[in-house]
């Protein structure tokens, strides 16, 4: 930890934000950013931040929650050139967390970036991001560069904005001059990576975590979050715009169907205070597309924490929280999204081939009237079908998705029986991106 650093009285000590600009909505450039956090604090040598991030119980923000100081160590201890990748790729439609981040924060990323290349002793370092790169982002990568604060120089990379390319193995297979789709492990790119080298992977709200940690130490880190996951979280959260879903009656103005937000939290924050505009939403979809839906009346009682989550068999994932409006059908908007991850899937190996189109037309047919009994059985026998059976956990995802959609709405799916939706609104309400991609250029 730099001394110099954690006296330092202009970041609060136990307040929010801590990855966001102080001033929402104006993005910290180079000057403002070195007056709030100054230099980014190297080591001098390798190894050195790993016990900082551990005794800080930092995990990964891109969607597994895996222990960062884990994956630090195993590229440290290998021998060789070493490569680390900053994941941008935000692959999940429905969350903005990274894109914002990158915006708004761009060197505090950058300095996550550089410390972590040095903590493991890397020689190589990569962005990830999807086509057309942000202007902040190339500035802070100019004035970096004329200030000369990077240990290492930093290759952008382009990744296609499809479901699985923003997984490790994609992306190094992208890197690596292939399509970005997953590699089966093992072995993990963390042995063996691009182009055969050791590569970190990490996200890029993960770094920049990284960052603040190695400047004012692990209980500053801890000050914020539980004692099992501490810290913070960018959350994208998704709801109807206060005032009700419908729009306001008698407006020619547009109506806005869905709000949709960026918001850093202490790991632990109730749900209720995130959602409070947001009582009378029927269900909420925690973690993203390969997440679990939950009823409101108990969304509602929980917090946002892997380990009240998983009683509910749900998890944080990539942060996205969705309320859906009670005047939508949520067997509509479930086979929706399955469409697009059955879709998106790279095909590679046999559930996604066979099951995931199997279970995406399926869950067409239990959104519209009267579907046939046997085919949520048939979901059922599918999902059990596919599931474990993947090279990535594609399968796996798509299907936890799926039982909880079916479970939450079980009602929903009792009035389609009978010929009836109660939904007053046929506007979709999470995001997908425009036009499903069919070809294999897409990959590219
Ligand atoms: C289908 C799939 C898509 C993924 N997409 C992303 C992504 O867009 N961004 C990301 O950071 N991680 C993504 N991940 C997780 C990465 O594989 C990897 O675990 C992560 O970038 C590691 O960073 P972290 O430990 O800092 O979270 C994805 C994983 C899967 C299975
Ligand atoms: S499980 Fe599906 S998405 Fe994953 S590698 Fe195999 S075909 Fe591709």
């Amino acid at each position: 930890m730099s001394e110099d650093a954690v006296s330092r009285t202009d970041v609060p000590a136990d307040g929010l934000p801590r990855l966001l600009p102080l001033v929402s909505g104006v993005p910290e450039d180079l000057r403002a950013h070195l007056a709030r956090y100054g230099r980014p604090p190297y080591r001098g040598g390798p190894g050195l931040l790993i016990h900082g991030v551990e005794a800080a119980g930092l995990t990964g923000r891109g969607g597994a929650a895996f222990p960062v100081h884990r994956k630090l160590a195993v590229v440290a201890a290998a021998r060789g050139r070493k490569v680390i990748v900053a994941n941008g790729a935000e692959s999940e439609p429905a969350s903005r967390k990274d894109d914002l981040l990158l915006r708004a924060a761009p060197n505090l990323v950058l300095d996550g970036l550089q410390l972590a290349a040095e903590a493991v002793g890397a020689s190589e370092a990569h962005l990830c991001l999807h086509p057309g790169y942000h202007p902040e982002l190339l500035r802070a990568l100019a004035e970096r560069s004329a200030a000369g604060l990077d240990w290492l120089d930093v290759t952008l990379a382009e990744v296609p904005p499809r479901f699985l390319a923003g997984q490790e193995s994609a992306l190094v297979n992208r890197l690596g001059g292939g399509p970005a789709l997953p590699a089966f492990v093992p072995p993990r790119v963390s042995e063996r990576g691009l182009h055969g080298a050791p590569t970190l992977v990490q996200n890029v709200e993960t770094l920049a975590h990284v960052a603040l940690i190695a400047r004012y130490g692990p209980q500053w880190f801890r000050m914020l979050g539980t004692d099992t996951e501490p810290g913070t979280m960018l959350t994208t959260v998704h709801q109807a715009p206060s005032g009700g879903s419908g729009g306001v009656k008698g407006s020619s103005a547009p109506i806005r169907q869905t709000e949709r937000q960026v918001i850093e939290v202490a790991i632990g924050t109730p749900l209720s205070g995130l959602l409070a505009s947001q009582a009378d939403a029927q269900a909420v979809l925690i973690g993203g597309f390969h997440g679990t839906w939950l009823p409101m009346s108990q969304a509602a009682t929980l917090t946002l924490e892997n380990q009240a989550l998983k009683r509910h068999g749900a998890a944080l994932g990539a942060g996205v929280i969705a309320a859906l409006p009670a005047d939508r059908c949520g067997l509509a908007e479930a086979a929706r999204v399955t469409r697009y991850l059955a879709a998106e899937s790279a095909g590679q190996c046999g559930p996604c081939l066979n099951g995931l189109p199997a279970i995406a037309g399926a869950m067409a047919e239990l959104a519209s009237p009267r579907p046939r009994r046997r085919t949520r059985e048939n979901v059922e026998r599918w999902a059990g079908l596919v599931t474990g059976r993947g090279a990535c956990n594609h399968p796996d995802g798509t299907v936890r998705f799926v039982r909880s959609a079916l479970t939450v709405f079980a009602q929903e799916l009792s009035r389609h029986e009978r010929g009836r939706c109660s939904a007053t609104s046929r506007r979709p309400f999470l995001p997908l991106p425009d036009g499903i991609p069919t070809t294999e250029d897409d990959w590219i």
